[in-house]
């Protein structure tokens, strides 16, 4: 089971713009292009309540793919939650993802927001961080993973330019050191 972390950021590292839920209106359309095409080729994506609410006008439900969002209080959402489509869960990530491994899944996506990225990257459940970085500066925003201790080393295992202006896609593989 391969777990993949992919983020689209700003060059100083926020992930939004100020305090917007939605990230849209700063994301190039070549990273949209990218990201649309990598969540064809997983089966799972998994994402916070937070997430799940920015962005749930424009998600597509589909049998190919089974998305689950994070949230303390699974049973609020159990009117909108489709079995092997979208489920709602509050299990630790190591278990979810055992789980997930139970029921035959093998690819994940996780894709944010800041919360749920710090919880996997603490449980050590990312072997991949996959970051499209935008060339813009927004000096206020939510970072890749909540303002907490974490000590993680990356080896790049690629860079790729996505557009002429040098919207980068870099790839990354986890090392998990101890503290
Ligand atoms: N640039 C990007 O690529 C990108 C990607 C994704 C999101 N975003 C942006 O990031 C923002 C949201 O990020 P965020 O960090 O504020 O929120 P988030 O991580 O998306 O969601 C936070 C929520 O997830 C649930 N949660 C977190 N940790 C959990 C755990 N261990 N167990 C169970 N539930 C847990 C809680 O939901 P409950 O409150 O329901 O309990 C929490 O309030 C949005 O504006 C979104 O557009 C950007």
């Amino acid at each position: 089971m391969k777990v993949i972390l992919a983020m689209v950021m700003s060059l100083d590292g926020k992930t939004t713009k100020w305090d917007e839920a939605g990230i849209y209106n700063w994301t190039s359309p070549e990273d949209r292009e990218y990201f649309f095409s990598l969540r064809e080729k997983n089966d799972v994506i998994i994402m916070g309540r937070k997430t799940f609410d920015a962005a749930k006008s424009v998600i597509k439900l589909s049998p190919r793919c089974l998305r689950i969002v994070m949230t303390r209080t699974p049973q609020k959402y159990s009117n909108i939650a489709v079995k092997e489509m979208l489920e709602f869960t509050d299990e630790p990530s190591s278990r979810l993802i055992e789980k997930l491994n139970k029921r035959g899944y093998s690819k994940v996506l996780v894709v944010g927001g800041e919360q749920v990225n710090f919880h996997f990257l603490k449980e050590k459940r990312i072997d991949e961080i996959w970051i499209t970085i935008e060339p813009l500066l927004f000096g206020l925003g939510n970072s890749l993973v909540s303002p907490s201790r974490l000590n993680i080393t990356m080896e790049l295992k690629g860079v790729r330019k996505l557009n002429k202006k040098g919207t980068l896609l870099l790839k990354y593989r986890v090392i998990y050191n101890s503290f």
